[in-house]
């Protein structure tokens, strides 16, 4: 890549036992405790040239942090990532919010922050010598993986519940994916993907390192966002995690450069559906894990996940930063997503209509205040999903 700069990539660490793999081949949970891997830069190398300065001239890409992020050769990008913080002026004052914003993720290729993970993922895989990609997804991480696949030709497999809308099922043929229809939730198509894996490499969040990368710069981009700052609260629909596992890593890596001072971290609130809920009843039950939700339902596709792989993590990191876990109903997160669209002129996915339904509960409880900058994260366009509880086709 340009100037000669390099990815600062050293090794992965195992994030329960703090065993060390190696970056030169391909890796997935820590083959002695099935801890999730988590990248490691040499942080010292990358704060010679990953300054405030040199990144007002970066490319408007989440590539722009290159020091921090996993490529051996060149990344494989569709221009991922530096979406919108947009002011939400109309909700917020229909909240009594002074300084409420949506971080709109459904502005990047094919309409999710799914974009960003699979850009790294597939970087790696590529660089690594892959050919042959197989993963379960609830829509949007097969949209993406098909479309970063189809760039890097590499093959694409995918396992997706039967319930997956057609959108999802056809955007993904289009890019030349082979789309396998399970009939379960994502568990049942994690658990077909590692049945029938063979020699493909399986892309499943958090099994593969890497997609965590992508997604954690969506703190980075916050915090410049806010010039340099942070804000107090983040609002994020949670499935597997991935996306508020990365954020957190990401203010992690930013305190240790001493780009952002320690102890200014946003308190990190995690939205899941009413009928699969896993983390927040851990959360409410006070455990470090969760078990498996037995009956995931909810329109949300990308939120019918039962069971986390990095459970553990997204709860440390919840109740680290002073936030905490809740969960919306079907209904509340429908009349959110209509409120956001009709507000705000942004038309978001469920979940990310979640993250305003969860923001009401905030509010009547007192658990957030006027003047915070508070951030709700659109994860997603609302282009894709086919039903929105309550409201007619016209
Ligand atoms: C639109 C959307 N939002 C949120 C999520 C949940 O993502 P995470 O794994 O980061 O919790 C998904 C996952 O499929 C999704 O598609
Ligand atoms: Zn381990």
């Amino acid at each position: 890549m340009a100037n000669g700069i390099r990815s600062t990539l050293e090794w992965l660490e195992c994030s329960l036992c703090k065993a060390a793999f190696d970056v030169d081949e391909v890796q997935t949970l820590c083959d002695r405790c099935f801890g999730v891997l988590l990248p490691r830069y040499g942080l010292e190398e990358a704060a010679r040239t990953l300054t405030r300065k040199a990144l007002r001239d970066r490319e408007c890409s989440m590539w722009r942090y290159r020091e921090l992020l996993p490529w051996v050769n060149e990344p494989v990008t569709l221009v991922e990532g530096m979406t919108p913080l947009l002011p939400a002026r109309f909700l917020g004052q229909s909240l009594g919010l002074d300084r409420l914003f949506i971080k709109d993720e459904s502005r990047n290729p094919t309409g999710s922050f799914k974009a960003r993970g699979m850009s790294t993922a597939v970087t790696m895989a590529r660089d690594l010598g892959v050919r042959r990609l197989i993963l379960p997804s609830a829509g949007n991480a097969g949209g993406a993986a098909a479309a970063y696949g189809a760039l890097a030709g590499l093959s694409v497999e995918l396992y997706l519940p039967v319930e997956t809308p057609d959108p999802f099922r056809l955007e993904a043929a289009a890019l030349g994916a082979s789309v396998h229809l399970v009939d379960g939730s994502i568990a049942d198509c994690g658990a077909r993907v590692r049945a029938e894996a063979g020699e493909r490499f399986d892309l499943s969040t958090l099994r593969e390192p890497y997609r965590l990368e992508g997604k954690k710069t969506m703190g980075f981009e916050l915090v410049e966002q806010f010039d340099w700052d942070l804000p107090e609260v983040v609002v994020y629909p949670t499935g597997g995690g991935t996306g508020l596992i990365g954020m957190w890593k990401a203010f992690d890596e930013l305190e240790r450069l001493d780009l952002i001072p320690a102890g200014k971290r946003p308190r990190m609130i995690a939205v899941q559906a009413e009928r699969c809920a896993p983390i927040v009843k851990a959360f409410l039950e006070g455990r470090k894990r969760a078990e498996a939700w037995p009956e995931p339902v909810t329109y949300a596709d990308g939120l019918r996940v039962p069971s986390a792989v990095g459970d553990y993590l997204i709860l440390a990191a919840v109740r680290e930063s002073g936030g905490v876990a809740l969960t919306v109903s079907d209904q509340e997160m429908a009349d959110s997503q209509l409120a956001m669209a009709r507000g705000e002129g942004i038309f978001p996915a469920p979940e990310g209509g979640a993250t305003l339904a969860a923001l009401k509960k905030l509010v009547e409880r007192d658990l957030v205040d006027r003047g915070e900058r508070i951030v709700l994260f659109n994860t997603g366009t609302g282009l894709k999903y086919p039903r929105i509880p309550g409201l007619k086709l016209p």
